[in-house]
């Protein structure tokens, strides 16, 4: 089936909504980011200029194709820019509140057929599907991966009531962008979390039982399973705080104490130590 998508909203001009983005313009889709915060517009389109020089220098693109991918977005401070997308990719915070009070909004910039899609690493699309009733059909999660530029996944999230059609040119979508796209059903953390998460719970409990340090824990996984990062640095790189998030969505969503986030895990996050973005986290960051 064909996406049938011209133009993509994109919600949020984060590192996720940032990235989505630019792989979408990269891809000749055209493009258009709202973001109600100027500053992170600026440091958005800032990010654009550096990944499409790199990518020119790098050989992988030539100038004339990374200057119109830049030509293909827009920027816009107001949902009401999204006017007539064909599908809106909403990519802010992961607070299930602050996202269904924006999804009406969204919806109403719609073209006929248009779909909604979150990025949610692990809320239920079910749930958030509540918010436009009348579009539950046209509802999807499209779960991108950090960082999105480098990472060929997009794992396609069917809510309970989303169309065979909806995912269809969802995973269409997916592979033109130049992912590669699988579809999974909407339970607790989907399947990459599912997953994903009780590992790297698992290596914080190694660590607190001293099992090992960080460093051997992390080697050991790298070199013996083949990871590009070991998962307590995997872990620093997404953000303590968003592990427990996730964990915690494991251990109420399933019931299962087994899925309870480790405590030296969260003591972490309770002292600030967040990862990359704060500078430490399990290990610490030059500036
Ligand atoms: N944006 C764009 N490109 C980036 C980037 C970014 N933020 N970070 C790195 N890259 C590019 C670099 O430019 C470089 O390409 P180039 O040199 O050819 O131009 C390439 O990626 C490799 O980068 P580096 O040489 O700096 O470093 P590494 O080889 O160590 O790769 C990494 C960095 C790609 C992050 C790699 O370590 C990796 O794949 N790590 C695992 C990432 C991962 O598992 N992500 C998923 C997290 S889970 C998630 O997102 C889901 C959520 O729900 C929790």
């Amino acid at each position: 089936m064909m996406h049938g998508v011209k133009k993509v909203g994109v919600a949020g001009a984060g590192q996720m909504g940032g990235g989505i983005a630019l792989v979408a313009a990269s891809s000749g889709l055209e493009t258009v980011v709202f973001d109600a915060h100027g500053p992170a517009i600026e440091k958005c389109r800032a990010l654009h200029d550096k990944l499409l020089a790199r990518n020119v220098e790098k050989g992988r693109m030539n100038q004339a194709d990374a200057d119109g991918a830049k030509g293909r977005v827009k920027f816009v401070e107001s949902p009401e820019g999204l006017k007539g997308s064909d599908i809106i990719i909403e990519a802010i915070v992961e607070d299930a509140q602050i996202k269904k009070e924006l999804f009406p909004k969204l919806a109403a910039q719609l073209s006929g057929n248009g779909i909604l899609a979150s990025n949610t690493s692990s809320i239920s699309i079910t749930d958030l599907a509540t918010s436009v009733p009348e579009h539950a059909a046209r509802f999807i999660g499209m779960h991108f991966f950090n960082p999105v530029p480098v990472m060929k996944l997009v794992e396609v999230i069917n809510g309970l009531a989303t169309s065979t059609e909806t995912t269809e040119r969802v995973l269409a979508l997916s592979e033109a962008m130049g992912k590669t796209a699988h579809a999974a059903n909407d339970r607790p953390g989907f399947v990459s979390n599912r997953v994903l998460m009780p590992m790297i719970n698992e290596a914080f409990y190694a660590w607190m039982e001293g099992v090992a340090e960080p460093e051997d824990i992390d080697e050991i996984m790298k070199l013996g399973c083949a990871f590009p990062m070991g998962p307590l640095r995997l872990a620093d790189f997404i953000g303590l705080d968003t592990c427990v998030k996730i964990m915690d969505v494991l251990a109420e969503g399933l019931n299962n104490p087994r899925y309870r986030a480790c405590p030296l895990l969260k003591q972490l996050v309770t002292a600030g130590r967040l990862g990359d973005k704060t500078g430490r986290g399990v290990y610490e960051y030059g500036k």
